[in-house]
C-alpha cells in the first residue's frame, strides 16, 4: 500500500544527448511497507518513452536508455513509474520523475539559403551593404551561438577581405571599397557560419556579388583624333554623288548594354544638307551630289552620345575638302572655316586695289619717259602675243587703218599676290580671231612708232 520510489537519479542528470542505447542513465528503489508477500513489487514504465527498467538486485530497478536522445527533439521526459504488489488485490502506485537532456554540441550551423546574391551598382559608397546571410544552430547556448567571417580567398589578385566585410554577429555583409564595373562585373565570397561550441561546428556559403553598370563613361572617340594632336582632313571627290561613304566617326565606350549603345549626330555644319550621319553606324555620306558652288571646306561638329541614363556625350570636328588634289590640303591651315563669305568679300576687295594699283603703275609708265624706253625691247621679243589695252593711246584705232586688231585684243591679267591660293585671272575681252604673230608684229611697231614718245628710241 505504501511505496517508496526512491529516485536515485541521475547517474547523470541531464542526461547527456549523445548517450548511447542501453546506457544506464538511472536507478530506483521501491520499498513497501506491508509483509510478506505483499511486498513483492512489480514495477513498470510507460511505454512512449525511449527508456526501460531493468531490475538489479532486490527493489532496485536501471532506467536503461533504449534509442537515440535528441535534445532538440524533446529536451525532458516526464517518466511515469509504476508498482504494483502482489497483493489481492494488488495495490499499485505510480510516481512521475522528470528527466532532461543535455545539450552536446551535434548541429553545425546551417545557412538558411543554399547560396546569396547580392546586386549592387557600380561606384557604390565604401560601406553600403550588400546583403545579410543567416544560419541557424538548433543547439544550446553558446552550442548554437552563430559567428560569421568570411574565408579568406582573392578577388583579382587582392585578399577578399578588401571587397567585403561580413558583421560576425548579424551575418551583414558590407562593400569595403567601391565597385567599378568595367574592372569586374562580379566575384564571388565565402562566408562561414561558426558555433561557439567546443569543439565548434561550422559550414560556409557562397555569396556571389554582381555589380551593375551605370552609365560613368563618356563615349570615347577614336577617329577623328581629338583636336590639338594632328590636323585631319578628309578628302572629298568633286564628282561623288549624293550617298557616297565619305568618312566614318568612330567611337567607344567603356560601359555596357544601354549606357554604351551610341549614336552619331551632326550639331554643326558648314552646309547643313550636304552631309548625313549614320545615327548607329557614324557613317558620313553625301546627302546629293557635290556641285561647283558647294564651299571646298566643308566642316563638321559630330555629337556622340550614348544611351544612358543621363546619357554622356563628346563631340568632335571633321574636316572635309571637295577637292581632287591632295596638294591642296595643307593651304587649309591659312583658311578660316567658318568665315567663307568674309572670305570671299576680302578677296574681292584685294583684287579691286590690285587692278587699280595696275592701272594707276601704267599711267605713270605712260607719262615717264625713261620707262617706256626700257619696255619696248622687250614688247617687241616676247610682248608680240599679248597687247595690254593700257599701253594703247586712245587714238589708236584711228590710227590703224585696217581697223581689224581693234577687236582682237587678249588682254589677261594675272594679279599675284604671293599666295597660290588667291590667283585671280581677269579677262577684260576675248576674241577667238586672234592674229597672226607677224601679223601682230608689224602692229606693234606701228603702234609703239605712232607712240609720240617713243620714235626717236627706234
Ligand atoms: C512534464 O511535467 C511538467 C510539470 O510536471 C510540465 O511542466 C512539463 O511540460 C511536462 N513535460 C512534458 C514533456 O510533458
Ligand atoms: C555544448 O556542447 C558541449 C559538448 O559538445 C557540452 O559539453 C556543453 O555542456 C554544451 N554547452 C551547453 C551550454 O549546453
Ligand atoms: C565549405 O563547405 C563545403 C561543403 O559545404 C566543404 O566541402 C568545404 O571544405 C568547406 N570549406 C571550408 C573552408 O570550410
Amino acid at each position: 500500500v505504501n511505496f517508496f520510489i526512491l529516485l536515485l537519479f541521475p547517474k547523470c542528470n541531464p542526461i547527456p544527448e549523445n548517450v548511447s542505447p542501453g546506457t544506464e542513465v538511472g536507478i530506483i528503489n521501491v520499498q513497501d511497507r506491508d509483509s510478506e508477500t505483499n511486498r513483492q513489487v512489480r514495477c513498470s514504465i510507460q511505454q512512449n518513452v525511449p527508456f526501460k527498467l531493468v531490475p538489479s538486485i532486490k527493489n532496485y530497478y536501471s532506467v536503461v536508455s533504449t534509442g537515440q536522445l535528441d535534445r532538440e527533439l524533446v529536451s525532458d521526459y516526464n517518466i511515469t513509474i509504476t508498482a504494483t504488489d502482489e497483493g489481492s488485490p494488488p495495490l499499485s502506485s505510480s510516481k512521475t520523475v522528470q528527466l532532461s537532456v543535455a545539450d552536446i554540441n551535434d548541429n553545425p550551423p546551417v545557412f538558411e539559403e543554399q547560396s546569396y546574391s547580392a546586386y549592387v551598382s557600380e561606384n557604390n559608397k565604401p560601406g553600403s551593404t550588400l546583403c545579410s546571410v543567416s544560419a541557424r544552430d538548433p543547439d544550446w547556448r553558446q552550442n548554437g551561438t552563430v559567428v560569421y567571417s568570411l574565408l579568406s580567398g582573392e578577388v583579382n589578385g587582392a585578399p577578399v577581405s578588401s571587397y567585403v566585410s561580413v558583421n560576425g554577429d548579424t551575418g551583414v555583409i558590407h562593400a569595403v571599397r567601391s565597385f567599378d564595373y568595367e574592372q569586374f562585373r562580379s566575384f564571388k565570397v565565402h562566408v562561414m557560419a561558426r558555433d561557439n561550441g567546443s569543439p565548434p561546428l561550422s559550414s560556409n556559403v557562397t555569396v556571389s556579388v554582381f555589380i551593375s553598370d551605370v552609365n560613368d563613361n563618356s563615349p570615347q572617340i577614336l577617329y577623328p583624333a581629338p583636336e590639338g594632336n594632328s590636323f585631319m582632313t578628309e578628302l572629298v571627290p568633286k564628282a561623288a554623288h549624293g550617298g557616297s561613304l565619305v568618312s566614318k566617326v568612330i567611337a567607344v565606350d567603356a560601359d555596357s548594354g544601354q549606357n554604351a549603345w551610341l549614336s552619331y549626330h551632326i550639331v554643326k555644319s558648314t552646309d547643313p544638307g550636304l552631309f548625313t550621319i549614320g545615327v548607329h553606324s557614324g557613317e558620313i555620306r553625301t546627302q546629293r551630289d557635290i556641285s561647283e558652288s558647294d564651299s571646298m571646306k566643308q566642316n563638321l561638329i559630330v555629337s556622340v552620345k550614348d544611351n544612358g541614363q543621363p546619357s554622356l556625350s563628346a563631340t568632335c570636328s571633321m574636316y572635309l575638302l571637295i577637292s581632287d588634289n591632295l596638294a591642296e590640303v595643307p593651304e587649309l591651315k591659312d583658311i578660316s572655316y567658318d568665315e567663307k563669305n568674309s572670305k570671299l568679300t576680302s578677296y574681292l576687295i584685294i583684287a579691286l586695289v590690285c587692278v587699280s594699283t595696275f592701272f594707276l603703275t601704267f599711267i605713270i609708265i605712260i607719262m615717264g619717259v625713261r620707262f617706256c624706253r626700257r619696255r619696248k625691247p622687250r614688247l617687241l621679243f616676247d610682248g608680240a602675243v599679248a597687247i595690254p589695252s593700257a599701253y594703247l593711246p586712245p587714238n589708236y584705232a584711228d590710227v590703224d587703218g585696217t581697223g581689224t586688231l581693234r577687236s582682237a585684243y587678249n588682254y589677261d591679267a594675272y594679279l599675284t599676290t604671293g599666295s597660290r591660293t588667291s590667283d585671280f585671272k581677269f579677262v577684260s575681252s576675248y576674241n577667238d580671231n586672234t592674229l597672226p604673230a607677224d601679223q601682230t608684229l608689224r602692229k606693234m611697231v606701228y603702234v609703239c612708232r605712232s607712240f609720240p614718245f617713243s620714235i626717236t628710241n627706234f
